[in-house]
């Protein structure tokens, strides 16, 4: 199964996000950075201890001359114990423009044995990353709790909706994950205000984060900490959303809560 995950203003912790959900998921979960702003990923979690040798530039060219399921056995790769899989993303941003983005999807909601977790990074009309929005399972907004946040996701989910719904597949494959909640709005409010089903919500955490984006080192609290506690959780009801909406077929413009988008 592939779920993406996209901000759509500020950077309210898609790539986190990614990253402690994926350490939680149910079933083997890779991390899979698309940020066309260019990854940061590898140069987060390990510090940037793991040489940038790896990425989806690499896999591109190797599916060349082999299958890509031998391409991503080579280029996935484990930069901490603490971890989980992650294929690193572009050292550029201009390397965004010369990927085939729908042939990279077809393989991504497919791979053998693993489920990927996409960090698409921010929405835009000519998102690039849009072919893989509509390969998706499952697509995530993530966003803050303040105003500004929520007007922003507002704004931006009948956006998304539109590549979600043209791909002929179940309702509620568009959600929301809430970074933060109750500063000040609560996931009820936010869910009413945007008219969308909240999936779940990841807490602020600092000390946690900072193991997925700065390097720290995680302490012996770490997997009990809030963040992996709450990603643990989130990831099940993910997984399991990603799961119905694999197996669903409905008609097309349909998105948000089952609504009809205009
Ligand atoms: N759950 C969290 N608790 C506390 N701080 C967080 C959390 N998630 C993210 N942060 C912090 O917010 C900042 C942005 O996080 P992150 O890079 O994950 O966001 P992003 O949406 O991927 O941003 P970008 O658009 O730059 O890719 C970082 O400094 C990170 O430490
Ligand atoms: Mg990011």
């Amino acid at each position: 199964m592939l779920i993406s995950f996209l901000s759509a203003k500020g950077s309210p912790g898609v790539t986190t996000a990614v990253l402690a959900l994926a350490a939680r998921w149910p079933r083997t979960a890779i991390a899979v950075d698309l940020d066309p702003q260019g990854g940061d990923i590898l140069a987060g979690v390990g510090g940037g201890r793991q040489p940038v040798r790896h990425g989806i530039v690499e896999l591109l060219v190797e599916a060349r001359n082999t299958s890509m399921a031998a391409a991503m056995g080579r280029q996935v790769v484990r930069p901490t114990p603490h971890s989980p899989p992650v294929l690193a993303g572009f050292g550029a941003p201009g390397q965004a423009a010369t990927v085939p983005w729908d042939l990279l999807g077809s393989h991504l909601v497919d791979v053998p044995g693993a489920d990927v977790l996409a960090d698409c990074g921010r929405f835009t009309l000519d998102h690039a990353v849009s072919a893989v929005l509509r390969r998706s399972d499952l697509v995530v907004l993530v966003t803050g709790s303040s105003l500004r946040s929520v007007r922003a996701a507002a704004r931006t989910l009948p956006l998304i909706g539109r590549e979600v719904g043209e791909a002929n597949r179940g309702p509620g494959r568009l959600t929301l994950v809430i970074v933060g909640p109750d500063l000040p709005y609560t996931a009820e409010e936010i869910a009413g205000g945007c008219q969308i089903e909240v999936a779940g919500t990841l807490p602020h955490d600092s000390v946690a984060a900072d193991v997925w984006l700065d390097g720290a080192r995680p302490g012996r609290g770490f997997e009990r900490s809030r963040l992996q506690r709450a990603a643990g959780v989130l990831a099940g009801e993910l997984a399991d959303r990603a799961a119905v909406c694999r197996g669903a077929g409905t008609p097309p413009g349909v998105g948000l809560n089952g609504r009809v988008l205009r």
